[in-house]
């Protein structure tokens, strides 16, 4: 089964073609248009990302069936897969406009996926391993889940932030510290220059009482931290060694957060006995927080797939690969196919 995936939640214009078996599924193309004119306002100005989705729409995913090898006329693909939730809901709706149309024209079944889900299937692409069971934690600038992944469509989800998004995080210090956004890159540039015993910061959420059980087990926040680190670079600041500081700043703001997820995300991996963790979402391509979960899982055998870059940002193939399992296990959205800022990841258990 050769399926199209297209993605329009937030500011990648994103357009794939993945085909195959069962969990043998491969990339035949991947195209990105990443919508660089949100950095002049530091952040993803919804009504702005709509329009570039419709202007890139079309031809993004014209450029990946030829990618693939394939004529603009829908020969060869069996079914298109389209985000339909969560995101910007006019971002999406493009997206989906645009798969049910092509849907009806070529006569061919039309899938919504759940953005999320996509992240859980991202790794995969890269790396035949990233399959479950696994324990998987997904960091972006929108979302920060931690989840067991019995199997394909059976997820539990563990824990997810109080407040801000990892990579949210990592983008409003980068604004307090003077670095361009989105952040995360920069402040990982930054924090290898670092001494680590300069500045320590609290590790939020984490302290040695938490038992299984406990609302805050698994449970994330990082508003508090950001809040710690503003008062340290108010104080740089006025001291007039801010760039002296920056890079321990960064430093101390990136070990703070990494030594969290990568706690949190080893309890869980524990808890269910799994020795496999997959991470998803922009901030899964930080190498810091890569090292931190992989020493925090070693001494049960435990073993970390980060995505390549290009799988961890939002990208339209991940949303194929989970359509195509999705589909091969019989689901299909009908002419309702609707989009929605929010939505539970299908296949959740309690
Ligand atoms: O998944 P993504 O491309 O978009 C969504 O938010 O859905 O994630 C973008 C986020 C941004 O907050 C960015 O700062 C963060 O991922 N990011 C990183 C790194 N690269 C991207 N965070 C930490 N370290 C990185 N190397
Ligand atoms: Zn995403």
């Amino acid at each position: 089964m050769r399926v199209l995936g297209i993605e329009s939640s937030c500011d990648e214009t994103s357009a794939a073609v993945v085909s195959g078996n069962g969990d043998a599924v491969r990339m035949e193309s991947l195209v990105i248009l990443s919508q660089d004119v949100h950095r002049i306002f530091g952040g993803v100005v919804p009504e702005i990302a709509s329009r570039a989705h419709l202007t890139a729409v079309v031809p993004v995913t014209r450029q990946a069936l030829a990618d693939a090898g394939l004529p603009a006329t829908g020969e060869g693909i069996d079914a298109i897969a389209v985000t339909h939730a969560p995101g910007l809901v006019g971002a999406l709706l493009v997206g989906v406009a645009y798969a049910k149309a092509l849907g009806a024209t070529w006569q061919v079944p039309v899938l919504g996926v759940h953005h999320m889900e996509g992240h859980l299937f991202a790794t995969a692409l890269d790396q035949p391993e990233a399959v479950p069971p696994f324990t998987a934690l997904l960091v972006s600038g929108g979302h920060t889940l931690l989840l067991d992944v019995a199997a394909w469509g059976a997820y539990r989800l563990l824990g997810s932030t109080r407040d801000d998004a990892a990579g949210e995080a990592f983008d409003k210090v980068a604004k307090l510290l003077g670095l361009p956004y989105p952040g995360g890159q920069p402040i990982e540039q930054a924090a290898e220059n670092g001494d680590p015993s300069r500045h320590r910061f609290a590790t939020p959420m984490l302290h040695g009482g938490q038992k299984p059980g406990d609302e805050d087990y698994y449970d994330l926040s990082f508003s508090g931290l950001k809040t710690a680190v503003l008062r340290v670079v108010r104080a740089a600041d006025a001291a007039g060694h801010l760039d002296e500081e920056r890079p321990h700043i960064a430093r101390g703001f990136q070990d703070a957060l990494v030594a969290t997820l990568a706690e949190k995300t080893a309890r869980a991996a524990r808890a269910f006995g799994r020795t496999r963790v997959v991470l998803g979402g922009g901030v899964a391509c930080n190498r810091a927080l890569q090292a931190g979960v992989q020493r925090a899982i070693a001494p049960m055998g435990g073993v970390v797939f980060a995505p390549s870059p290009k799988l961890a940002t939002d990208n339209a193939a991940m949303i194929a690969r989970a359509g195509h399992w999705r589909l091969s296990q019989g689901d299909q959205s009908d002419a309702s196919l609707n989009a929605y800022a929010s939505l539970p990841i299908p296949g959740l258990r309690a």
